[in-house]
This record gives C-alpha cells, structure tokens and sequence, in this order.
C-alpha cells in the first residue's frame, strides 16, 4: 500500500506504521502535513504551557541512557530547597503559564512522599488552586501516588522508555529496581488513583527498530494513554549506553524519527496531549517549534532557578541551561508564534483523551 493510501484508510497496523516510520521525502512531508491538520481540526493552535521545575538531580536508579544516573560521579549534585521551589512556582503563576511539572532523580522514601505532598499543598494554596500541577517522578508504590494526587496534582509523567521487556532490559540494569512490569503497573495504578497519564519512549536508541518503535505507538495506543513525552535520544559520555554510540542513526536522523513519531501518534491519537520534548532542542534549535507544527501542543519552559539547571544533564547539549526562565520566555514566545500556533496563557489544557474517557 502507498503512505497516501494508508493514511487516507487509518488502519495503523504494525507494518503500516514501520512503513509510515520508513517515509522520506514526500511522503514524509504527506504524513507531517495530515498529522498538522488533524491537530487543527481537533485542538486549534493552542499551546499549553507547563513550567519545568527540576526539583532534585539526587537518583537512586542507574539506567544506562541517563546522565543523572546514581553511578554517574561526574557533577554535583543538587536539591532546591522548598523556598526555592515555592520561587520557580510563583515564577510560572505570576507569568501566567497555567501548570508546572515537578520532575525530579527517582527517590522513594517516605521523607521525599511528605515533602512532595506538603509541596503540592502550599503551591495550591499560593496559586488559589489556579496552577495546574503535573508531576515527573518516577516509580512510587500506589498509596503515594494517591496521597499526591489527593494533594493536588492531577497529572503524572512516567515514561515507559521502551515498550519491548527485551529492549528496556538493554537500557536499564537487569535488578529489582529497573524492572519492566513494575513500571507497566504504576501506569495502571496512576490511572486507577485518577490521574492523568502520560508517558512516552526515547526515539533512535542503540538496538531499537522501526518494529520497536511501531510497537511503542501501538502501547500507547492501547494503553490508552491521555498524554505522551518522546524526545531523540541524546547520547551522554558518562553513561555506560554511550559505548554504542558509533552505530547510531545521526543525531539529525533521531530527530527526524521523533517529528514522525509524534506525527504518527497524533493521527492514531487526535485528543491527546503531546509535549514537544526538550530533548528535539538539544538537536535543533527550533526543534521543539518544529513538533508543535506537525502535532504537538504541549512545551514545557524550565523555570528551575538558572544556578543549577547546569547539573540536571539527562544528555548532552542541554539548551538554555545557562539562562534564567525569563530569558527562556522571551524567546519562546517569538518562536512559538512563528510556528503558527498561540500561547494559551493561564490555561490548564488537560487532556481531551481524559475528558472523552469521562474524566474530570
Ligand atoms: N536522551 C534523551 N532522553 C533522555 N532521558 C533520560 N536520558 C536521556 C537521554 N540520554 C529522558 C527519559 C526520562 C526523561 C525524564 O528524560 O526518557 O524518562
Ligand atoms: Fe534516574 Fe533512570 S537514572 S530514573
């Protein structure tokens, strides 16, 4: 079948998708230009924005993509007091973003389920419930999920990385603590408490296929996912995975792959929420405005105080590390509307996907 042909029939099997993955040239173009329409036609040019806000480098995990990796000894580590917290907070609100993401190293104790829940409260109340609070971090048994959500956030990040059990076990050490179906069931528990969920996959990864990434879209699909994060794989030289790097697609290429990704997901997935991952920036310059043309609606400034954005390294080529969050701002403004979209300022912008399964 030609791409014109499935696109026009919508029957996204496994081989369509690695055929769609495979597309160049005009047909690459073809998909990119039905996945911007169906963005239109679903969820106009809104944009929504969800400050970033790193809260902790600290991780007890080890996975092998990953700069701020527990065995990674090569930068200082940090935690954000929760004054400096509550000031990246108060930054997002008093600039009108809508929502912030907590994101931080994976720490489960019950010291850090206390702070975050007390965080969550006293951003709530700073913000009189108008800042939508959406939460990165990580792996939690489900009564903490609940006590944060119960807290106030109502939306949670937690990529699956990999939806092949073979392939996440090349990314991450083969123990308890890296284990796939864990991972899978705090995806079921984040949704059974009553959040929102997003999650997402790394994109041009050594020893991942076109198959595995039609895979991964099709995971998401029938997960039934309300929101995604994928971003190109940026390789980092302190991580035991850079060792494969030679044999990689270009770093041009993985770019190249991600836009098809989002593309792809957007036409299987119209509702759902789309972040243009900070990772397609590392790459391009433009290359989160360039996801939001093609179907994203989601970017995520990082409003966390300038002083350290330095040491949250996940990979290399970082943008904007060395710039305070106004900076960021101003130029994000420019370049979000030269992309043909517009900033949704003060708006949550849940999930459409959420809404249309009945939640509220
Ligand atoms: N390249 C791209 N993305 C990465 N992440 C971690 N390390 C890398 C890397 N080297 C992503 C993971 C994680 C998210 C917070 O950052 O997908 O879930
Ligand atoms: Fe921290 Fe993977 S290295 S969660």
């Amino acid at each position: 079948m030609s791409i014109k042909e499935i696109l026009n029939n919508g029957d996204f099997t496994k081989e369509a998708l690695v055929q769609l993955l495979a597309a160049e040239d005009q047909d690459m173009t073809a998909i990119f230009e039905r996945s911007a329409a169906i963005k239109l036609k679903y969820l106009g040019n809104k944009v929504y924005f969800r400050g970033l806000i790193e809260l902790c480098n600290i991780c007890e995990k080890d996975c092998f993509y990953c700069g701020i990796r527990k065995s990674n000894p090569h930068f200082e580590r940090y935690n954000l007091n929760d004054d400096e917290v509550m000031q990246a907070a108060q930054f997002a609100f008093d600039e009108n973003y809508g929502s912030i993401v907590l994101q931080s190293g994976e720490l489960q104790s019950e010291g850090f389920t206390a702070r975050i829940e007390r965080l969550l409260k006293k951003i709530k109340e700073m913000s009189g419930g108008k800042l939508g609070i959406t939460l990165s971090l990580g792996e939690q048994s489900e009564e903490t999920y609940r006590r944060w959500f119960e807290a106030g956030a109502h939306r949670y990040l937690l990529r699956i990385e990999s939806s092949n059990k073979e392939l996440y076990y090349k990314l991450h050490p083969k123990d308890s603590k890296h284990d796939y179906q864990a991972r899978l069931d705090c995806l079921h528990s984040l949704r059974k408490v009553g959040f929102q969920v997003g999650t997402g996959v790394m994109i041009g990864l050594p020893f991942q296929t076109l198959e595995h990434l039609a895979e991964d879209l099709l995971f998401m699909k029938t997960f039934d996912i309300d929101m995604c994060g994928m971003g190109p794989y940026v390789e980092h030289q302190h991580t035991p995975l850079y060792e494969f790097h030679e044999g990689l697609p270009t770093q041009r290429q993985r770019f190249t792959l991600a836009l098809k990704m989002i593309a792809l997901l957007r036409l299987m997935m119209p509702k759902v929420n789309i972040a243009a991952a900070t990772a397609l920036q590392a790459i391009d310059p433009i290359g989160r405005e360039k996801a939001l043309r093609i179907g994203a609606n989601i970017i995520m400034p990082n409003v966390t105080p300038g002083l350290y954005r330095d040491d949250y390294n996940l990979y290399e080529n970082k943008p904007c590390t060395d710039e305070e969050a106004s900076d960021c701002k101003n130029c994000l403004e420019a370049r979000i509307s030269i992309s043909g979209n517009e900033i949704a300022y003060g708006e949550w912008g849940d999930s459409l996907q959420f809404k249309a399964r009945g939640g509220q």
